[in-house]
């Protein structure tokens, strides 16, 4: 375990926050579905010299002297992440998931072209078009939806309809709260219809993805992949760029083909978009990687799934109304409207007062605004990570029923309060001490 000594004698202000997150989060059930818990590996990886060093370029190809071992550790990301996806080429320098997303777009497109992603309440990210985002301001984005809340099946043939009128240059799966599977190769055929690439933002499912248990995008032929390396795959912040083609010097400008995607992305995040990249992070990157291609991670993807599915049949079962009734991954959207005449502000508040954190959401076509919105997102990463499995799904939907049944009685939710706290014990957070003293 770390002891932060240092940081303790010398910044006190500083170490006391930690010290406050640190117990936030061990006595506290995370199910914040973007959010997991690295190793104490990845943790060490974050905290080395690695940070002091600027590394402009590529490995091989830098603008600087003293590359010798940041070449090493960014080339041992690379690999790990071609062979983990099966793709060609990985940029791992994206600070994170959105400038990886931005940085697709500059790669591909030029001002005034059109991407088609994912309708924003149907669960697609605020990079796949929101009018909040500069990348409005450049591009155009048009949508496609569920055609069936009910089950989550999207509609294809609308898509097909839109895309041969809008003609994308890109076509986007992706999301941040969908929770059922994309038709990949459905998409593909569009996207080859029009004459658009295909780029999966897999932010969310990219270690449901590496480790075999959702499908991966590239196997329907898609072009490029986006992710966050924070979520299910348990690294560092960070975010990398997958793709396929033929991968050549980024230091000369390529023709803007299929083939030259590699070059045209390496070159779109620096020095088109970026600087210098955080060479601790991608170390750290590295290093989640290595724990990803492990058999027991698999286990553990394994795991987040059933997870999410059984907890999504325990809050049905009592009751509670689900986007799309049920999940095919580690995502589940709760109606609180429709549940319990409740925001989804109000649950998230509700939930926290018990030491429960999740994070309010849209549900399709929501008629609520997006600071008070219908629905609540929950994820299984994290609890998994934890070690949590089914038994423990079903104590958390008790706690979680209980907090909204008792609103408004402050003891019982203070009670309940001290339950959760003294149930996180029996799972520690990685890297972090069980005890309340460090
Ligand atoms: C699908 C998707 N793409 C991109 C992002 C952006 O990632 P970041 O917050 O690391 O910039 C997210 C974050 O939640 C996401 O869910």
């Amino acid at each position: 375990m770390l002891t932060y000594s240092a940081l303790r004698q010398e910044d006190p202000d500083v170490f006391e926050a930690l010290d406050g997150e640190r117990r936030r989060q061990k006595d506290g059930v995370e199910l914040i579905a973007s959010e997991n818990y690295v190793s104490p590996a990845v943790l060490e990886a974050l905290g080395t010299p690695f940070t002091n060093k600027y590394s402009e370029g590529f490995p091989g190809k830098r603008y600087y002297g003293g590359q010798e071992f940041t070449d090493r550790v960014e080339s041992l990301a690379i690999e790990r992440a071609k062979a983990l996806f099966r793709c060609d080429h990985a940029n791992v320098q994206p600070l994170s998931g959105a400038p990886a997303n931005v940085a697709v777009y500059f790669a591909w497109l030029e001002p005034g072209d059109c991407v088609m992603g994912m309708d924003l309440t149907h669960g697609g990210h605020l990079t796949h078009g929101s009018p909040v985002t500069y990348m409005t301001k450049l591009f155009r984005f048009v949508r496609y939806k569920m055609k069936d809340v009910e089950t989550g099946a999207i509609d294809y043939d609308e898509m097909r309809a839109v895309a041969k009128q809008e003609r994308p240059k890109i076509i986007l799966a992706g999301f941040s709260a969908y929770p059922r599977e994309l038709d990949y190769a459905a998409m593909k055929s569009i996207a080859d219809e029009v004459g658009a690439i295909t780029m999966a933002d897999m932010a969310h499912i990219a270690g449901l993805i590496a480790a075999g248990v959702l499908r991966n995008p590239f196997d329907d032929g898609f072009h490029i992949m986006t992710t966050t390396t924070h979520k299910t795959l348990r690294g560092p912040r960070g975010g990398m760029i997958l793709s396929r083609g033929k991968v050549s010097n980024p230091l000369k400008a390529p023709e803007k083909t299929v083939e030259n995607l590699p070059t045209l992305i390496d070159r779109s995040v620096f020095p088109g978009f970026q600087g210098g990249p955080h060479m601790n992070n991608i170390a750290a990157i590295a290093v989640a990687l290595g724990e990803v291609m492990k058999p027991e991670y698999r286990v553990y993807a394994q795991q987040v799934v059933t997870n999410a599915k059984h907890m999504a049949r325990c809050l049905m079962e009592r009751g509670c109304k689900l986007v799309t009734n049920g999940t095919d991954n580690h995502l589940m959207v709760m109606d609180c409207v429709k549940s319990f005449e409740l925001s989804g502000k109000e649950v998230e508040h509700l939930f926290d007062r018990i030491g429960i954190t999740a994070s309010k959401s849209t549900i399709p076509d929501d008629t609520n605004p997006p600071y008070s919105p219908s629905g609540l997102r929950l994820g299984t990463p994290a609890i998994t990570t934890r070690g949590m499995k089914e038994p423990e799904m079903e104590t958390l939907t008790g706690f979680m029923l209980r907090a909204v049944d008792k609103r408004g009685d402050d003891a019982s939710l203070e009670r309940t309060h001290q339950e959760v706290k003294e149930f996180c014990r029996q799972f520690p957070v990685p890297g972090i001490a069980v005890s309340d003293e460090i």
